[in-house]
């Protein structure tokens, strides 16, 4: 009899997630490295290689200077760290906003230097049409709509969005605008239930909320918010751990071992071998 081997397990594409409308929950997480990448990827169905890269690793007070080499850089690492879950890529402001053709140059140099399994871009007038120009030519496109933090120096903060009727209206007809130019999924962030409700019931697409509620079809955070890695957290973000207290604990340990010589103890120091 010969031994049994399992195939390896396929990662999720695109439309595994589109297919998940009405179906399960989606469970997504923000990653930037390869190991965290493999922590999470055994729990997520999509990570997201998020521009908040920009603010929660490298100190940036915004989104806006997070440049197309820097999200490239940590799409390889995340994509190396998993293997099971869909890795989307943000295309980092001024990368796709010029136009669908410039948005296409940008999105397929992340596609062939990354292996990512799709980008992500943040809604606005003429993104629609980037959309579609980029499905047709073969590269998954997710949406976000609602709170768009690379907007954040127009409005002035990150603020919640849809508070008036005019701004739900627009912000409803994006998202209808980003699921029929053939976005698989869309994140909708920042917004009350109600909106998350009516935009997860208007499109034929998941919804993945961050601050829109649990009527969304999937959630998302960012990962360092959800472990206490990064101080500043919004309302909607729970904390499943204090990993800053605990690094900061370790490194308190550390150093006291350090000043009193308990650090490095014998076993974990090198000796000549002893002669015979
Ligand atoms: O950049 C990011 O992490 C995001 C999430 C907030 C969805 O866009």
């Amino acid at each position: 009899m010969s031994a049994q081997t399992n195939p390896p397990a396929r990662r999720l594409a695109a439309p595994d997630i589109r297919a998940r409308k009405g179906v399960e929950p989606v469970v997504c997480l923000t990653a930037y490295s390869a190991p965290m990448a493999a922590a999470l990827d055994p729990h997520c169905e999509l990570l997201l290689v998020g521009d908040s890269v920009g603010m929660v690793v490298h100190g940036l007070p915004n989104t806006v200077g997070v440049t197309l080499e820097m999200m490239i850089l940590h799409a390889q690492a995340v994509v190396r760290g998993s293997s099971r879950a869909l890795v989307v890529v943000d295309m980092p402001f001024g990368s796709y906003e010029a136009g669908p053709e410039i948005a296409y140059a940008h999105a397929a140099r992340v596609m062939k230097e990354t292996g990512a399994g799709a980008i992500k871009v943040e809604s606005g007038p003429t993104v629609p049409e980037t959309v579609a120009y980029l499905v047709r030519r073969g590269i998954p496109v997710m949406g976000h709509v609602g709170l768009r933090p690379q907007a954040v120096l127009v409005d002035g903060a990150f603020k919640a969005k849809g508070k008036g009727e005019a701004e739900r209206t627009a912000i409803l007809a994006d998202a209808r605008a980003t699921a029929d130019a053939g976005a698989f999924c869309i994140v909708v962030e920042g917004v009350a239930e109600s909106l998350g409700r009516e935009i997860t019931e208007a499109v034929e697409v998941p919804t993945i909320g961050i601050g829109a509620s649990a009527a969304c079809d999937g959630q998302i955070l960012v990962v360092d918010d959800m472990l206490g890695v990064f101080d500043w957290t919004p309302k909607f973000v729970r904390r499943y751990a204090d990993l800053k207290g605990e690094v900061g604990r370790a490194a308190a340990e550390y150093a006291a071992d350090v000043k009193a010589r308990r650090f490095p103890a014998p076993n974990e120091t090198y000796y000549p071998p002893k002669a015979d």
